[in-house]
């Protein structure tokens, strides 16, 4: 069962202060493509803005005290999406992964995850992804895990496999949880851009989520839409099926 935390007060920074946050979020970051189509933008253009994004809202979860973060930044479907659009996508993480050390690790004190399949990727992303997991291991701020050719679906059937390959032949849903990449159950998942689906995201995880939607496209989702969210939150009654 998911835990909460009690956030310390952020009174003085000028955030709001929450009486409960969730421990861990799941974003699923879409309308990249409808952001830049409406203004005559290539694909690629909603991307970036997206990225752009991202930085601030990892760190703003880290700021709020907010332990987990899980950014949905390409499924396992993503692959079938044009070969440039995929280019592009690749590209902003081996961006964002370069500069990952200076201002994830030592501005922000918190620590840099990937979940997803590693086939497939290229070697030289693969080394700065684990290069950027080695370098924020000890920190002790939010943990930002990015979904790379992550599929919920395929993260359970690995699991499963994990344990046959341990010799089980009786799979319990502890062995499961044991063997998917280690994130905490989902407390809240947020998916902007008005589609209210869940796209094979966090299957497992999010079980007992709280979930929130919202009209706004990712590029113009800004920190007054995450306390939006994180205000919902606080007024649901999870019972977690008792
Ligand atoms: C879905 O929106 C979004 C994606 C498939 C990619 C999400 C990736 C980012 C926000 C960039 C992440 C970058 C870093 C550095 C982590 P869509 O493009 O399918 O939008 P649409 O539904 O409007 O077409």
């Amino acid at each position: 069962m998911a835990l909460f935390s009690k956030k310390n007060s952020t009174a003085q920074s000028g955030r709001p202060d929450f009486d409960i946050l969730p421990e861990h979020v799941g974003i699923i970051m879409d309308g990249n493509g409808r952001w830049a189509k409406k203004r005559g933008l290539p694909r690629s253009a909603g991307h970036k803005a997206g990225a752009e994004v991202f930085r601030n809202i990892s760190k703003e979860c880290g700021r709020l005290g907010i332990k987990h973060a899980t950014f949905y930044a390409f499924s396992t479907e993503n692959w079938r999406r044009p070969k440039e659009e995929v280019d592009a996508l690749m590209r902003l993480f081996k961006e964002y992964l370069l500069e990952a050390k200076a201002d994830i690790a030592a501005a922000e004190n918190n620590k840099l995850r990937f979940i997803g399949e590693r086939e497939g990727i290229s070697d030289e992303l693969l080394r700065l992804m684990d290069e950027a997991e080695e370098d924020t291991k000890n920190n002790t701020g939010c943990e930002i895990m990015l979904a790379v050719n992550y599929g919920g679906r395929q993260e359970i059937v690995s699991a499963v496999n994990k344990s046959l390959r341990e010799g089980k032949t009786q799979i319990t849903e502890q062995d499961i949880s044991d063997n998917i990449y280690t994130v905490p159950e989902c407390d809240l998942i947020i998916r902007p851009s008005g589609e209210e689906r869940l796209s094979n995201f966090l299957l497992w995880q999010a079980a007992y989520s709280e979930f929130w939607y919202s009209d706004v496209l990712w590029p113009d989702f800004t920190n007054e839409d995450l306390y939006s969210a994180l205000r919902e939150f606080e007024k649901r009654n999870r019972r977690f099926g008792g």
